[in-house]
C-alpha cells in the first residue's frame, strides 16, 4: 500500500489499519453547565469500523476532534497503537480528517487540494502529485483533478475530501457526517464507496452519524452515546436484539415499549402486568417478579392470527392497519387502553386481518425483553428514523 520513499505515517506502525483507544475523556466547554464528555471510554480494533451514534449534542463531533487534536480534552487519553496522542499536534497524529462540510481551499484545484497534507508533511512535488492522482483515481475522480471544488458538484466535493483524507496512507480515519449534505441516491452511492474503501484499504474508521440507518449498515460496532457518555457498544443486531435499556431500544429501530410490574406465569417464565391493564404479556430477562420493567416488543416479532387459532396467544382486536408496500403495520388493543404494534409482510400466504377484526397475536417468549424500568422514562430527543 505504501509508495516508495518515506512512510508518511507518524503514528502507527507499519500495515494498514491501528488500534485506537479512548480512556476516560471528558470535556466541559467554558460558559456550558452540562460536560460535552462525560467520561468516554472506547477501544477500536485495528481495521475495525466503529460509528458514533447518537442525538444532536450528544458529544460525537467533541469525541472525534479530541481525537484529531483539534480540542484538547479536560481529562483522559487516546492511544494509538497503545501509544499517548494527546500531548501531539494533529499533524503529527497520522490521522485522516473527512468533516461534513468538506472544508476544501476554493482556489485550489482538486488535485492541488489533495497535494497539500502532502506537502505539509514533506513529501516532494513530483511524488506528492503522483499519489494525490492515485487518490483521486481511488475515489472515482479520475480527469476531474483540475478543477476547483465551485466547479464540482456536492458529491465529487465530498470525494475529494475523501482523497485529501487518505492520501497520506493514514492507519485511522475519522469522519464526522460525512454524507450529511449529500442527497439520498448520492448517499447510498458514497456509502457504498466508504465500504469498498475500508475494504480495500484495511483503515481502521471511527464515523460519526446520527442516522442509525447509516451506522447500522456501515459499522463493524456501534457506541451510541447520550449526554457525554456512551450508553451502549455492539454490534447493529446487539443494539437492535438485546438493547441495555429502554432508551436504546426506543433509538434504534421502531417497538412497542410497555410499562409494567414483573409477574411469574403459569408456565414457569416470566411477563409483565401492564400498568395500563390488560392481559400479563410474556417476556425474559433477568428481572424478580415485583420488579418494575418495561416490556420491549419490536414489530416484525409478533404473529398475528385469526381468531379460532388452534395454537392460541392473547385476544386482540385490530384497531387500525397502515399500508407501506413490503408491509402493513397493524395497530392491536389488548385490553385496558394497553396498544401494540405488529408488523407483517404482504404476501398472499400470511393471514391478513381487517380493521375491526378480533385476532390472536403471539410472540416468542425470548424475543420480548423485559428491561429496567429505572432507565425507561429518558426518551431519546433525536427525530425518529426507522430500521
Ligand atoms: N465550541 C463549543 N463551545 C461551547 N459548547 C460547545 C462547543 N462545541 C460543542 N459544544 C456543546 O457540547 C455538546 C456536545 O457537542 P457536540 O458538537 O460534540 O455534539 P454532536 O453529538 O456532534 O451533535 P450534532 O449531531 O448536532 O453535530 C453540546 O451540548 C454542544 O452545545
Ligand atoms: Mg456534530
Amino acid at each position: 500500500m505504501s509508495g516508495g520513499g518515506p512512510h508518511p505515517r507518524e503514528a502507527g506502525a507499519a500495515g494498514a489499519g491501528v488500534s485506537l483507544g479512548l480512556r476516560a475523556l471528558s470535556k466541559r466547554y467554558e460558559g456550558s453547565g452540562a460536560p460535552a464528555l462525560d467520561g468516554v471510554s472506547l477501544d477500536v480494533a485495528a481495521g475495525e469500523f466503529v460509528s458514533l451514534l447518537g442525538a444532536s449534542g450528544s458529544g460525537k463531533t467533541t469525541t472525534l476532534m479530541i481525537v484529531a487534536g483539534f480540542t484538547p480534552p479536560d481529562a483522559g487519553e487516546v492511544f494509538v497503537d497503545g501509544r499517548p496522542i494527546v500531548h501531539l499536534p494533529p499533524e503529527r497524529r497520522g490521522i485522516g480528517v473527512v468533516f461534513q462540510s468538506y472544508a476544501l481551499f476554493p482556489h485550489m484545484s482538486a488535485l492541488r487540494n489533495v497535494v497539500f497534507p502532502l506537502r505539509m508533511r514533506g513529501a516532494a512535488s513530483g511524488e506528492a502529485t503522483r499519489r494525490a492522482e492515485r487518490a483521486l483515481e481511488r475515489v472515482g475522480l479520475a480527469g476531474l483533478g483540475h478543477r476547483l471544488p465551485g466547479e464540482l458538484s456536492g458529491g465529487q466535493q465530498q470525494r475529494v475530501a475523501l482523497a485529501r483524507a487518505i492520501v497520506f496512507e493514514p492507519g485511522l480515519l475519522l469522519m464526522d457526517e460525512p454524507l450529511g449534505a449529500l442527497d439520498r441516491a448520492l448517499r447510498e452511492q458514497m456509502k457504498a464507496e466508504i465500504r469498498r474503501l475500508h475494504r480495500e484499504l484495511g483503515i481502521t474508521i471511527l464515523y460519526v452519524t446520527h442516522d442509525q440507518e447509516e451506522a447500522l449498515t456501515l459499522s463493524d460496532r456501534i457506541a451510541l452515546m447520550d449526554r457525554g457518555r456512551i450508553v451502549q457498544l455492539g454490534s447493529a443486531s446487539d443494539l437492535y436484539e438485546r438493547p441495555a435499556s429502554a432508551f436504546v431500544a426506543r433509538f434504534i429501530g421502531e417497538s412497542s415499549i410497555v410499562e409494567g410490574t414483573v409477574t411469574a406465569t403459569g408456565d414457569g417464565g416470566i411477563g409483565l402486568a401492564p400498568d395500563l391493564g390488560g392481559p400479563v404479556l410474556p417476556g425474559s430477562g433477568t428481572l424478580r417478579p415485583g420488579d418494575p420493567a418495561a416490556l420491549l416488543l419490536r414489530p416484525e416479532k409478533l404473529l398475528v392470527r385469526p381468531s379460532g387459532d388452534p395454537d392460541g396467544g392473547l385476544a386482540a382486536r385490530v384497531e387500525d392497519i397502515v399500508y407501506v408496500g413490503d408491509v402493513s403495520r397493524l395497530e392491536l388493543a389488548l385490553g385496558g387502553s394497553l396498544r401494540v404494534t405488529a408488523k407483517q409482510a404482504n404476501r398472499r400466504d400470511i393471514f391478513q386481518p381487517r380493521i375491526g377484526d378480533d385476532v390472536r397475536v403471539r410472540w416468542a417468549r425470548d424475543e420480548a425483553l423485559l428491561l429496567p424500568a429505572s432507565v425507561a422514562s429518558t426518551t431519546p430527543t433525536k427525530e425518529r428514523t426507522h430500521v
